[in-house]
């Protein structure tokens, strides 16, 4: 019997979504037969049971296309906004899964989308999700889906920002996205050749970074690139950030969670103009001309690297054959070249930053990168 596939993407969107519904798509419509059918703006959209057609024309010429075609949001199935009230929409969810007479969900989506996934799963949802994120955050997976795009545009505008730098012999400050973890700041340092790379993972000393440029100063290099990571923190922030986390982990009932959520969103508010005080602190502790540039939402758009479309495509198609196979409650991930079905019970809720024995770090170091420890 024919099987009908639902499919959704979620979460803040990346290079490479559409090339993983495409791959999806081409895979389960012309291999294995299927009818699938697009729902729109996430979790939202399959709430809302607002559907987008999705056959070989649709999917035709969006392989190299950026965003997503079926639109996302970060909407989560049982804490929805719905005029103004928060409200569990998991059983309007399951009601449309229902009308519809879908026999698998496809959930594209990053850390975020792989807990909501798990819920679906347990209200009686058959779901496969694929990873995506620029952030490279997802448990159980190398790789995820927009990384290596957003890697090279980082990469791309560090190393302009080098030029600039030199001819004013000054500091500039790129701020590089990746939420609470550290690979697109670390990768992309490493791959532009910043002078002082800081990442969530290793909370810095101003000193220790002011300290690094003045010696560079002193050999003769008057100029300085900091790729500095959104979630970075300095030791004392980090201690703070880490206990506002774990209050939140303790908070029991509604109204505690939702004051522990309102203590980091304040936290979070304040940490978002945190490059440019670092970069005035930089100056005065240096006595180096100081800029930032904020590389934002440029990291997360337009035409995917070809490292992403292939890695959609490999992705979507396994995910193709797991419904074909009755196989539901994973995440289709990667370990090495290999792709591999994880239980999403091990990826929920979990967060992969980088080890401090990761080769990157390492490689960072002998180099001669400032990590600002
Ligand atoms: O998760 C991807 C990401 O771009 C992060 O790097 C960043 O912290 C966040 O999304 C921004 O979220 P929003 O799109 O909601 O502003």
């Amino acid at each position: 019997m024919t099987q009908k596939v639902g499919v959704l993407t979620a979460g803040g969107d990346s290079p490479g979504l559409n090339a993983a519904i495409r791959g999806f798509g081409k895979a389960a419509i012309g291999k294995h037969e299927m009818r699938i059918v697009g729902f729109r703006d996430g979790f939202r959209g399959l709430a809302e049971d607002r559907r987008m057609r999705l056959d070989s024309a649709t999917l035709a010429g969006i392989l190299t296309v950026g965003g997503t075609i079926l639109g996302t949001s970060r909407d989560k199935p049982h804490r929805m906004r719905v005029d103004g009230r928060v409200v569990d929409r998991t059983d309007d969810i399951v009601r449309t899964y229902r009308k519809h007479g879908l026999d698998a969900l496809l959930c594209i989506g990053g850390g975020g989308t792989q807990k909501n996934a798990l819920r679906l799963v347990q209200a009686g949802l058959n779901v496969v999700t694929l990873p995506k994120t620029i952030d490279n955050d997802v448990a159980e997976t190398d790789a995820t889906i927009g990384f290596a795009t957003a890697l090279e545009i980082a990469t791309e505008a560090i190393d302009r920002l080098h030029s600039t730098a030199h001819s004013h012999h000054r500091i500039i400050v790129a701020e590089v996205m990746g939420h609470q973890a550290g690979w697109l700041a670390l990768g992309a340092g490493i791959a532009s050749g910043a002078d002082v790379v800081l990442i969530p993972e290793i909370p810095y000393d101003i000193d220790v970074v002011a300290r690094a440029i003045k010696r560079r100063t002193r050999q003769g290099t008057n100029f300085s690139i900091v790729a500095i990571a959104e979630g970075a923190h300095d030791q004392v922030g980090a201690r703070v950030y880490d206990r506002l986390i774990e209050r939140r982990v303790a908070a029991r009932g509604e109204k505690a969670k939702r004051a522990a959520d309102a203590e980091i969103a304040a936290f979070d508010d304040d940490h978002a103009s945190h490059a440019i005080r670092f970069a005035q602190k930089l100056e005065a502790l240096t006595g180096l001309e100081s800029r930032v540039t904020i590389l934002g939402y440029v990291q997360r758009g337009g035409t995917p690297s070809p490292v992403d479309r292939l890695l959609a495509a490999r992705l979507g198609n396994a995910a193709a054959g797991m419904v074909a196979a009755g196989t539901f409650g994973v995440m289709v991930g990667t370990d090495g070249d290999d792709i591999r079905a994880v239980p999403l019970e091990l990826v929920a809720g979990q967060r992969k930053t980088v080890p401090l024995a990761h080769p990157w770090i390492e490689t960072a170091r002998h180099v001669g990168t400032c990590l600002g420890d």
